[in-house]
């Protein structure tokens, strides 16, 4: 499988038992199961090693911060990518800097940041201005060789599928979102656009896997609801591995 399918499995399953069998389900190189932290040990224990393990929230120091978690935490604990600027995360006060310190701590560590970026409502005309805005505050002070480490998703947070009914951005637009944050990265760290992984996620399901992730713009994609129905799961990284 040469794209990547992330699941970002949210606040779900409601049990670690639940969490065990859907973790057992897909055990293939290319997948990345974003569980909540307390699950992490005991999955990072089981036999399943081919796909890694995520986290979907980090803290950029350790010490004196009560309900955090650290890098090396973590990383103790076998996970190798950190989504950072979830627009859930966004939505509850994270800021930009605080995404920054994030993104650098889990840089320093050795782990890839999956960086979410996209607008919060739908507005075509202010999405260009929202995607400079969130990298160019996101990476401040990353270098060009970390830079080309991170996963960039382009995630418009109105296309989550959380709210029943959202759909998936459309397709043109997806590739022009996807090429304008690889243009402003490219001018930002003067290196190639073939330099950086775009994913795209919201809404990614097991109708348009296909239609989406044949695009050779796109390296991959962030799965939330999808990633829970095991069967539907299952069906998308068939897929997935053809393409
Ligand atoms: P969704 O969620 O696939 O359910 O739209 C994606 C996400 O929030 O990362």
């Amino acid at each position: 499988m040469n794209k990547i399918l992330i699941a970002n499995w949210k606040a779900n399953p409601a049990t670690l038992a639940e969490a065990k069998a859907l973790f057992a389900l897909e055990n293939k190189k290319n997948i990345i199961i974003c569980p909540p932290a307390i699950y992490i040990p005991t999955l990072h224990a089981t036999r399943y090693t081919l796909h890694d393990l995520g986290a979907q929230d980090v803290f950029w120091e350790a010490g004196a911060h009560t309900g955090q978690t650290s890098v090396a935490m973590l990383k103790q604990f076998g996970v190798t990518h950190v989504l950072v600027g979830h627009s859930e995360r966004r939505a509850l006060g994270e800021t930009d800097e605080m995404i920054n310190k994030k993104l650098k701590a889990t840089l320093t560590a050795g782990m890839i940041p999956i960086l979410l970026i996209g607008e919060q409502e739908k507005n075509d005309a202010v999405r260009q201005d929202i995607l400079i805005d969130q990298l160019t505050r996101d990476l401040e002070g990353v270098s060009a060789e970390d830079a080309t480490k991170i996963h960039y998703t382009f995630e418009p947070a109105w296309a989550i599928s959380t709210t029943s009914g959202n759909k998936a951005e459309s397709l043109d637009n997806i590739i022009a979102g996807v090429e304008m944050m690889k243009d402003i990265l490219q001018k930002s760290f003067k290196l190639q656009a073939s330099s950086f992984k775009m994913l795209y996620g919201a809404s990614v399901n097991g109708e348009n896997t296909q239609e989406i992730l044949s695009r050779p713009e796109l390296s991959g994609a962030v799965v939330g609801g999808a990633s829970l129905r095991a069967e539907e799961f299952k069906k998308m990284v068939e897929i997935t591995a053809k393409l």
